[in-house]
């Protein structure tokens, strides 16, 4: 293996646990900001307690502020501008994002924007980030659902409106400056959206794992957080107000993304992701559950055509699942996406109805085109998503 220079910035100063949203008062009030915008999404925050919190908290520290609600699963670039304009207009100088990956990833594309009155198109800023001239106002996350790691990151993953693509932007400054961690907050996530933020963690470990030259410590930690998110799963699914099971799991998934994940690793795997993408910008389908169904087809196939990748599967089997040899690591992988109930096949997404030949050509496009694995070829993508297709 060559040498690799890692550079780590891990910028989020973290407040976790119950209550923790106060433990932040002093933090915030230093910051002597002027005008606060809380950016939520459909509403399910003014049913878990955490935007009365949130409120709370403003007051105490006496910071006037606005409120923009509506940020969709998997945000579009129209509602992202409509936050934009907003945002512009009332002179804002922090945002506090309060909700899951979708909000969080959102406030960073609008708090880059703000800043930059000069760039007005969200899509072409996704595409090419260049023009930023401006860092992006401050981010405040508050997390109410497990999963993405947004609070913790410089990604935005982001809908066009118009052409169903979907890609991922990475703004450095806009990486919240804290992340704000209560899991009684996420009490109120129901069985579905808690098993894919789940599943969307363990793909993110599991991409971080399957690449070249892992770097030994990289991989005991990788594997840390897969024991600790396996033996929490179905806890946290089943039991939905289990303090401990919600708290691990929490942490976890904020863990499983930053760049302590891929230390010292000379390359990872996307491909899942990538695919995925696809998926949820054709069909609006949700992100954890899209990449569970295509986990299992894309590990049988990958392993089909590199055996290195073949022997990573068993080492994680023997490791983290403790059975032996691939097939059963496939078996019990399955088992365990069932026994959360996460789909296996896509007509248990109800969006899906059909998948056509013209449908497949724009998956396969759309993965090659916006390839966060560029190591798989144009040909692969297409193997893999017919044989999907085929999963009904
Ligand atoms: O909109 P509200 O009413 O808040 O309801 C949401 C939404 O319907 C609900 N929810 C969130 N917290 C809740 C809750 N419901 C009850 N109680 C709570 N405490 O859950 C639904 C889904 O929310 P969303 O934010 O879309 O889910 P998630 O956190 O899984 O985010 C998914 C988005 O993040 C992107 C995905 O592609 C997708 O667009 N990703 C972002 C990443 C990043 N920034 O690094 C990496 C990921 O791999 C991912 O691609
Ligand atoms: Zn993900």
């Amino acid at each position: 293996m060559e040498k690799i220079m890692s550079s780590v910035f891990l910028k989020s100063k973290y407040f976790f646990g119950k209550g923790a949203i106060f433990e932040a008062k002093d933090e915030l009030a230093s910051k002597k900001y002027k005008k606060a915008l809380i950016l939520y999404g459909g509403g399910s925050v003014k049913t878990n307690g955490s935007f009365n919190d949130l409120i709370t908290l403003l007051k105490e520290i006496n910071l006037r502020y606005v409120e923009f609600g509506g940020i969709e699963p998997n945000p579009k670039t129209d509602t992202v501008y409509k936050a934009i304009l907003f945002a512009r207009e009332n002179k804002v100088d922090v945002i506090f994002a309060i909700g899951g990956g979708s909000v969080i990833d959102s406030s960073k594309v609008i708090g880059a924007l703000t800043a930059n009155p000069h760039l007005n198109d969200v899509w072409e800023y996704c595409l090419d980030t260049s023009k930023l001239v401006n860092p992006s106002i401050d981010i405040i996350a508050i997390t109410t659902l497990a999963g993405t790691a947004s609070e913790n990151n410089s990604g935005s993953v982001i809908s066009n409106s118009k052409t169903n693509e979907k890609y991922g932007v990475f703004t450095p400054s806009a990486v919240p400056v804290c992340a704000i961690e209560d899991p009684t907050y996420t009490f109120t996530v129901n069985k579905w959206q808690t098993a894919s933020g789940i599943f969307d963690c363990f793909s993110h470990l599991t991409e971080q794992y399957l690449g070249t030259g892992t770097f030994g410590w990289t991989k005991n930690y990788l594997f840390a957080n897969l024991k600790t998110l396996l033996k929490y799963a179905k806890t946290a699914v089943d039991d939905p107000t289990n303090y401990e099971a919600r708290s691990n799991v929490l942490w976890t998934t904020t863990m499983a993304l930053t760049q302590l994940a891929y230390f010292q690793c000379e390359s990872t795997d996307w491909a899942v992701h990538t695919i995925e993408h696809s998926f949820s910008g054709r069909w609006d389908i949700t992100h954890g559950a899209g990449l569970a169904f295509v986990t299992p087809t894309y590990w049988k196939l990958r392993s089909e055509k590199d055996s290195w990748f073949k022997d990573k599967i068993v080492e994680f089997g023997k490791e983290i699942f403790g059975v032996n040899g691939f097939d059963a690591t496939i078996e019990y992988l399955v088992n365990w996406i069932k026994s959360i109930y996460l789909p296996t096949n896509w007509s248990q997404f109800s969006e899906i109805k059909e998948i056509t030949e013209k449908d497949i050509d724009f998956l396969v496009e759309h993965s090659f085109k916006f390839n966060f694995a560029p190591h798989i070829s144009k040909d692969f993508f297409r193997k893999v998503i017919t044989e999907l297709a085929k999963i009904k």
